[in-house]
């Protein structure tokens, strides 16, 4: 098998299925957009993405998106986004976008966008990118419903499903939004859930028996149960593991992190980057950081994408597609 390189971890085909579009704002952009719109700094450019918890966090997401105020501004940070997967060598990805942090831009102008710019940068033979919108778990049932509802009238075939995200702590969110799950399901969409990042593994539970998610976004407090372990690895559900995000956001220590646990014990996980460019991350930066932390090879950065491959929400022929440029890539190694 080759050896782990910065070259081959860049050849391998990657799949991408836990990225926020909010976390995708480089520190560049956002000064660019500011001094367009002539609105000052929260901080100087050197602290811009800095914060010390989730909440701090998802703040910040709040006042970069309020930068974006127009349909161009958003198609175009959307073509970004597969400008940058084409760099990592990502061949297909699962974009989430939570409307509520974007507070200066309706749902009606700013998803039609978003998918604008995937089709442009489809055209233009840019990575594959897809959409799943996202509830707040903060949000009212109100607001919540509202969007369903919108993403039930507009059906597109980049609009693959919906997820929720934001602090876990608001536990109770997951019966509010039940039904609200049920509909998007009714409606062809895919489901997902943030859970067992925040909360631990009774919130990914919830998150499988409430919102019938079929895959989760984080979900590593998983391994303080071992009855759901043994249901996630039965049931092929995937975990969309965010090492170094769950690092920043104190989650977990690079010494404690369960990602190695959670794969030797057979769960599919998938290695995904959360917010890259907040994170100041990248997937080509994460692959290379976990193989040099566990003594992985090519082989287990190869698994993670085939795993990626199973849990992904695209039609059977382009899974079947993806699956085969992972093989010819396999081949070759
Ligand atoms: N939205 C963007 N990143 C998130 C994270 N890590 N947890 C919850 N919501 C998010
Ligand atoms: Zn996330």
């Amino acid at each position: 098998m080759t050896p782990i390189t910065k070259e081959a971890i860049r050849a391998l085909p990657k799949i991408e299925l836990h990225i926020h579009l909010e976390g995708t704002f480089s520190k560049e952009y956002v000064c660019q957009l500011a001094e367009k719109l002539d609105v000052p700094l929260p901080h100087d450019k050197e602290h811009l993405f800095s914060f010390t918890c989730l909440a701090e966090f998802l703040e910040m997401l709040d006042w970069n998106c309020s930068l974006i105020r127009n349909a161009a501004d958003a198609e175009q940070l959307a073509y970004h986004f597969a400008e940058y997967a084409k760099e990592q060598g990502i061949v297909y990805a699962e974009v989430i976008l939570n409307p509520t942090h974007w507070k200066n831009i309706s749902l009606d102008v700013l998803v039609p966008s978003v998918l604008a710019g995937f089709d442009r940068a489809a055209q233009d033979g840019l990575p594959d990118c897809r959409l799943m919108v996202s509830l707040l778990r903060t949000q009212s049932t109100k607001t919540a419903a509202e969007t369903v509802d919108w993403l039930t009238a507009h059906p597109h075939s980049r609009l693959i499903g919906l997820s929720v995200d934001g602090n876990e702590e608001a536990a109770e969110s997951n019966e509010r939004f039940s039904p609200l799950f049920a509909k998007a399901k009714e409606n062809g969409l895919h489901l997902t859930a943030h859970a067992g990042e925040s909360s631990g593994p009774e919130g990914v539970w919830e998150a499988l028996q409430l919102l019938q998610a079929e895959r989760i976004d984080h979900g590593v407090r998983a391994m303080d149960d071992e009855r759901l372990l043994e249901y996630l690895k039965d049931n092929h559900i995937a975990l969309n593991v965010c090492f170094t995000s769950n690092i920043l956001c104190n989650i977990f220590t690079e010494e404690n992190h369960p990602l190695k646990a959670l794969f030797d014990y057979g769960v599919p996980v998938t290695a995904s980057t959360d917010d890259p460019h907040i994170l100041v991350d990248t997937m080509c930066y994460e692959l290379e950081h976990i193989a040099s932390l566990y003594g992985w090879g090519m082989e287990e950065l190869i698994r993670l994408q085939y795993n990626a491959v199973e849990a992904c929400f695209c039609p059977k022929e382009k899974k079947e597609m993806l699956r085969k440029k992972i093989e010819e890539f396999e081949s070759r190694c």
